[in-house]
């Protein structure tokens, strides 16, 4: 198939077909589905409209009346923290016209549009109308108010990550995340306090992001530093329905500007561990005794990725300023790793426009997690779920 002609079915089930056979004889998906528009614009449709989409941590919005715009499968969306300090997420059009409402991240106490004022509430209910019946009539007989408000879209939070779901019918974000709540039940993550947030511009396919963190093959060529203290010697995989990805027993990273405060009562194998899982569809995470990462990924078409780097540590004494150096420290340590990882990516995002990329073929031993997340994508884009009751 050459890129820029639809997808077909029968396509598609072959694409699966390749990826859901043992590791050895495995292909992957071929190198247009890293870069045809139209398989970009049904990923859109069949995995971000229809999953937990991670788009950013509660720190980005501390205060009440904070507002972040953001998008998810080409919608406008924006955050904002409500009077009550709740996070709530809407779509980011006026019920007036469809004026986008929210361009940039600020500080609010209402939300007015900027085109004939209408005002929104940080709860989303429809407060003013100025002039809306002729000069100083602001309300309408024919205009219910309580029915116009803006339209509230699925939001949650876990671990300080903030998702979203357009679709009402999807399970909750808790059901969701209990096989890694499970796994990661020795770690009191409501102890997590934000660090540092860096963002990152990715010239390649979100998917080659998620592929490359999620095996441990390169770390001897691409990052030999890293290689040094967390070697592909003591790996493990993870693979779950919606989670995939690699762990360490043996991490110790050099802390030149000292140590930093662990999570309480961690089991001795849990101190020199780290783990590193993608949730499906665009975050990945990387959970250590003393410090927690995660990197949310905002596909920008098929040919770039929006990258944004969140640092946590552990409890409020890793505020103290006697940490500083330390927290520093470690918020580089993980930026640089993804300095090398973007270099190799954005090469193999050029490789893959050839047509001569017709799949990958996994390492048996280190790749088969780079394969179950390349299913994921072929089964939702094969197999879509049905479309909800209520799409918005
Ligand atoms: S479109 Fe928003 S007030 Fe008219
Ligand atoms: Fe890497």
């Amino acid at each position: 198939m050459a890129p820029g002609i639809s997808l077909t079915q029968e396509q598609l089930t072959n694409v699966l077909g390749g990826l859901s056979v043992p590791v050895e004889q495995a292909r992957g998906l071929p190198g247009w589905m890293f870069n045809d528009p139209d398989v970009y614009a049904m990923e859109q449709e069949r995995i971000f409209a229809s999953s937990w989409v991670c788009v950013g941590a509660e720190d980005d919005l501390p205060r009440i009346g904070d507002v972040r715009p953001v998008e998810v499968a080409e919608r406008p969306l924006f955050l904002v923290r409500d009077e009550m300090g709740y996070l709530r997420c809407f779509h980011n059009i006026c019920s007036h016209r469809g004026a986008l409402l929210v361009s940039e991240t600020g500080r609010r106490k209402t939300i007015a549009c900027p085109y004939h004022s209408w005002t929104y509430g940080l709860d989303g209910t429809l407060k003013k109308t100025p002039h809306i019946c002729g000069q100083g009539v602001h309300d309408s007989p024919t205009l219910d108010r309580s029915l116009h408000g803006l339209k509230p879209v699925r939001c949650a939070t876990w671990a300080r990550l903030v998702f979203v779901n357009l679709d009402p019918l999807a399970p909750s974000l808790d059901e969701e995340m209990a096989p890694l709540a499970e796994r990661w039940a020795d770690y009191d993550l409501s102890l997590l306090r934000f660090g540092e947030a860096e963002d990152f511009l990715l010239p390649a396919n979100w998917k080659l992001a998620i592929e490359n963190y999620v095996e441990r093959y390169h770390l001897p060529w691409v990052h030999p530093s890293l290689n040094t203290y967390s070697g592909i010697d003591g790996s493990y995989e993870m693979i779950g329905r919606l989670h995939v990805g690699v762990g360490s027993r043996k991490v110790t990273p050099p802390r030149p500007a000292g140590p930093l405060p662990r999570f309480p009562d961690l089991p001795p194998e849990r101190i020199g561990c780290g783990e590193y899982p993608a949730f499906f569809p665009n975050v990945l995470m990387g959970l250590h005794a003393d410090y927690f990462f995660a990197y949310v990924l905002t596909p920008d078409g098929p040919h770039r990725t929006k990258e944004r780097l969140y640092t946590f540590f552990v409890g409020e004494e890793s505020r103290d300023p006697k940490y500083a150096g330390a927290r520093a420290a470690m918020h580089k340590m993980v930026a640089d790793i993804n300095r090398e990882d973007m270099d190799i990516v954005s090469r193999l995002h050029r490789g893959c426009a050839s047509p001569a990329m017709t799949g990958a073929v996994f390492s048996p031993v280190f790749e088969k997690t780079s394969q179950a997340f390349q299913r994921m994508v072929a089964e939702r884009l094969a197999e879509p779920r049905e479309a909800p009751a209520v799409s918005l």
